[in-house]
């Protein structure tokens, strides 16, 4: 009996039934990191949420920058709009969070899920954090546990720990829509790797499942894009019902073993994200960058020879 996700689809069937609100969602689509980062806000309050943002980067020249984060702070200010919550679905390997910076900015509650704290202990070692570097996950201000409420204004939201991608993954179900991360992409692009430390693909297939067993009408926000022939325009919304009959590696009848053998020879073909050493190093401190050192300049550490 899966509580979580009994509750879950309550909140969608209430939602769908008109008895509670609809969330409006606008997206903000980040084109160096094919990153959809959303904005939730409720009709009925002028409450909202953030899931998933960007701090522009350049591994380069090592300068990050606050555009796109300014841009998004911008629109929830000139709709006069409250943050309540500033969510991530998981630690990032692929984009630096701007989290911090907005929570500055535009205050609310910065959350992830309580599994971080196993992500927290693999990097942590792995970039040899050292003692000051706690694997507790206090550095953010809220870790959900699967199964847990939470309000945004009106809007009635619960966290589904969704691990196989990473360890840590939520998805967000808030009124009749849920916000995947990267648990599940459009249909005509699939899943995510399950390779990364503490990834698993017989994992993310369960999780998955789950998500799937929402109602049919339930709007689906992914948190990544890449396009995928023929289609060659960004996407992020579709529904629980597209994405059974038609998700290219987990519609309806594919199996569990299908999907694993499917995953795994998929995964030993893709190289590392770009900016995977830099995003882990600074998403496991929830977006904190590291701090100065004594020449009030920060660095971020490359392990040689260790991914
Ligand atoms: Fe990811």
């Amino acid at each position: 009996m899966d509580t979580s996700l009994n509750s879950a689809i309550s909140i969608v069937e209430r939602t769908l039934a008109g008895e509670l609100a609809r969330p409006e969602v606008h997206t903000f689509f980040d084109r160096d990191t094919f990153t959809a980062t959303h904005v939730v806000r409720d009709p009925r309050s002028d409450a909202c949420a953030v899931i998933d943002s960007v701090l522009d980067f350049d591994y380069a020249s090592g300068r990050t920058e606050e555009k796109s984060a300014e841009k998004l702070a911008r629109h929830i200010e000139t709709a006069a709009l409250r943050t309540e919550w500033i969510l991530e679905t998981h630690a990032h390997a692929d984009h630096l969070s701007a989290a911090p910076w907005l929570q500055a900015r535009l205050g609310g509650k910065l959350a992830i899920g309580q599994h971080i704290t196993a992500v927290q202990a693999v990097f942590g070692k792995i970039f040899n954090a050292g003692t000051a570097f706690a694997r507790d996950g206090s550095q953010f201000d809220h870790l959900f546990d699967d199964g847990e409420c939470f309000q945004i204004g009106s809007l009635e939201g619960i966290a589904l720990h969704v691990p196989g991608h990473t360890p840590a993954c939520m998805a967000y179900v808030i009124g009749d829509t849920v916000f995947t991360g990267d648990t599940l992409f459009m249909p005509d692009y699939g899943t995510a790797r399950c390779d990364f430390p503490g990834g698993d693909a017989a994992t993310l297939y369960r999780s998955i499942k789950r998500l799937l067993a929402l109602p049919e009408q339930t709007r689906v926000f992914v948190c990544h894009d890449y396009t995928a022939p023929p289609r060659d325009v960004y996407a992020w919304e579709t529904t629980i019902g597209q994405q059974r009959a038609s998700n290219i590696h987990v519609h309806d009848g594919i199996d569990e073993p299908t999907f694993v053998a499917m995953r795994e020879k998929r995964d030993a073909t893709l190289s590392m994200p770009k900016l995977m050493l830099p995003s882990v190093q600074v998403n496991m401190q929830a977006g904190h960058l590291p701090e100065p050192e004594d020449n009030g300049v920060r660095y971020l550490k490359v392990p040689l020879n260790t991914l």
